[in-house]
């Protein structure tokens, strides 16, 4: 009987674009999920939850650099909102510098006294408006970096610059950041310009997009570069290297670039050449359409979230193709960019390239691709959210005096029980939807989500992308395990366009949501496109 209710349900859901407008659901559909805590999978890696600043538009001036002598609230020239907003989603890690800015950054440009570092290019100069100019200041460099990363709370991750710099000016950077004091010059120099207390930067990027803005290479040839990069890095903290993986978002996944790649290393492996993590790149990318990202219908809503899902055939395909070179999966994923991207025209300013509106629609697609982070919690060693302030798919907006938190924000609020918690297999039974999109139409799951335990609390999330229907869920533990109690909130918004601005900061942020618990089971109501996190309490 249950099993009927919910096709004839998904059916509406499914009956096409004249069916989303004003169609009310009769009634909500049920779905049963089954959770066994007591046999846990992975643990699921903080990083995952990671963050990506560039010097780009927005980003770090005036995003996060405000300079110390702003009336905007700061701490040492950094936005003091951005730095406690960050502090409260326990942020891991931040990317920096780039980006394509990476590979044309020389990292001595951004040192030493304020008033005497250079003027320099900045590769995103040839997207600016006519008019403006995106001359870098290099008032925000490695110290200021790491003075974020130190007030935050967060594990530094650094792009080095391979498209245009040299293994030798790499390595000099990786002893400036990780030599003890007094042990070399370049010690010393970081000791007089403020820093006596090594960084121990353990991430290193070796470039960034190397088969485009970062040297438009072949995987083969990336691959004796790396190889020079890599081999002769002064070791003071174990460095983790990440190497420039795909252009996942390509038509055909760029799995050509993974083949060449790991081709390229083959025989020189037994060398001990090492490559920890691997930088898959996935950007929704809606670009080349006329979608962006404040106005849209429910093709668009469904367009967004079917291909931000896509990610998960992008990781498992990939992941086969390193499994011929390297069976025991040494080589995790650096998911190191991802994120909506759509065509522009509704950027903070036009100096704040690259940034956009963000609304429900980005809220619920970066929740959906947390949960598959964590179903593949065994592949993946980090990912970053592509750009994390004033840009693609950020958590803030802000400009001089006025910031706000996006609905995506608020995904990374919801799901931060789940950093340092081992991932537990959860079954949904609930049926797929045939969603409309841009052209045609396509399948997707009518509820998704994922599980984890940590300690004695078991925290579930869940995506309802239905534009029209709510569903009754009744998670049930199995393996004989009991609650205690059970709590929840609802990230949803009548209108799927909404968005925090400056003038209304608040129009999406969370809710409570009620949960009856019994026995082995809580039951909720999921309302129509909606994000639910459940913290449920073992007995
Ligand atoms: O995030 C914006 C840009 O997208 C990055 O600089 C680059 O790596 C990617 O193509």
């Amino acid at each position: 009987m249950m099993a009927r209710r919910r096709n004839f349900l998904r059916s509406v859901a499914a009956t096409g674009v004249a069916a989303f407008a004003g169609v009310r659901p009769l009634q909500a559909a049920d779905s049963e999920i089954e959770i066994n805590p007591s046999t846990p999978g992975p643990p699921i890696n903080p990083h995952i939850y990671g963050h990506f600043i560039e010097h780009l538009g927005g980003v770090i001036y005036d995003g996060i650099w405000v300079g110390r002598n702003s009336k905007v609230p700061n701490v040492d020239g950094i936005r003091k909102r951005f730095v406690d907003d960050m502090k409260r989603i326990g942020a891991p890690n931040l990317r920096w510098p780039g980006g394509c800015f990476a590979d044309g950054y020389h990292w001595r440009d951004g040192i030493g006294a304020a008033g005497k570092r250079p003027r320099t290019y900045n590769y995103w100069e040839h997207r600016m408006p006519a008019g403006r100019r995106a001359t870098e200041s290099n008032a925000f460099g490695i110290h200021e970096f790491m003075r974020l990363c130190r007030l935050v709370g967060a594990e530094p991750y650094v792009a080095a610059n391979v498209g245009s710099g040299s293994p030798q000016e790499f390595h000099d950077w990786v002893s400036y950041c990780n030599a003890p004091a007094g042990t070399l010059s370049l010690a010393d120099e970081r000791t007089a310009n403020g820093d006596r207390e090594p960084f121990n930067v353990k991430y290193w990027g070796v470039g960034n997009e190397s088969w485009g803005c970062g040297g438009n290479m072949t995987g083969g040839e990336y691959a004796t570069q790396y190889r020079q990069y890599i081999s002769q890095v002064p070791v003071y903290v174990r460095p983790y290297f990440v190497a420039t993986g795909p252009r996942g978002h390509s038509a055909d996944g760029d799995v050509g670039w993974t083949e060449g790649f790991f081709a390229g290393l083959q025989n020189v492996r037994g060398l001990g050449v090492r490559v920890d993590g691997f930088a898959l790149h996935y950007y929704t990318d809606f670009r080349q359409t006329a979608e962006d990202g404040a106005r849209f219908d429910a093709k668009g809503w469904y367009a967004v979230l079917h291909k931000g899902v896509h990610i998960e055939k992008i990781i498992n395909d990939h992941w086969a193709i390193m499994a011929k070179y390297d069976p025991q999966h040494r080589t995790k994923f650096v998911l190191d960019e991802w994120g909506n991207w759509y065509r522009g025209g509704t950027e903070l300013g036009p100096d704040y390239i690259l940034s956009q509106t963000i609304t429900l629609r980005d809220a619920l697609h970066t929740a959906m691709t947390f949960d598959i982070f964590n179903r593949h919690a065994d592949k993946i060693e980090m990912a970053n959210v592509a750009q994390t302030i004033n840009c693609l798919h950020s958590l803030f907006a802000a400009v001089g005096d006025k910031y706000t938190r996006t609905p995506a924000y608020y995904a990374f609020e919801m799901y931060r029980p789940h950093l340092g918690g081992r991932y537990v297999p959860a079954r949904i039974d609930f049926p797929e939807m045939t969603v409309p999109l841009l052209e045609g139409s396509a399948r997707l799951a009518g509820l998704s989500g994922s599980a984890s335990v940590r300690d004695t609390i078991l925290t579930v999330t869940l995506t309802n992308p239905s534009l029209q229907e709510s569903v009754v869920t009744r998670i049930r533990l199995t393996g004989g395990a009991r609650l205690r109690e059970g709590r929840a909130t609802v990230l949803t918004h009548e209108d799927t366009h909404a968005t925090n601005t400056f003038e209304r900061p608040d129009e999406v942020g969370l809710a409570p949501l009620a949960v009856q618990v019994s026995g082995d089971t809580a039951t909720m109501t999921i309302s129509k496109q909606a994000v639910v996190a459940v913290s449920l309490q073992l007995g």
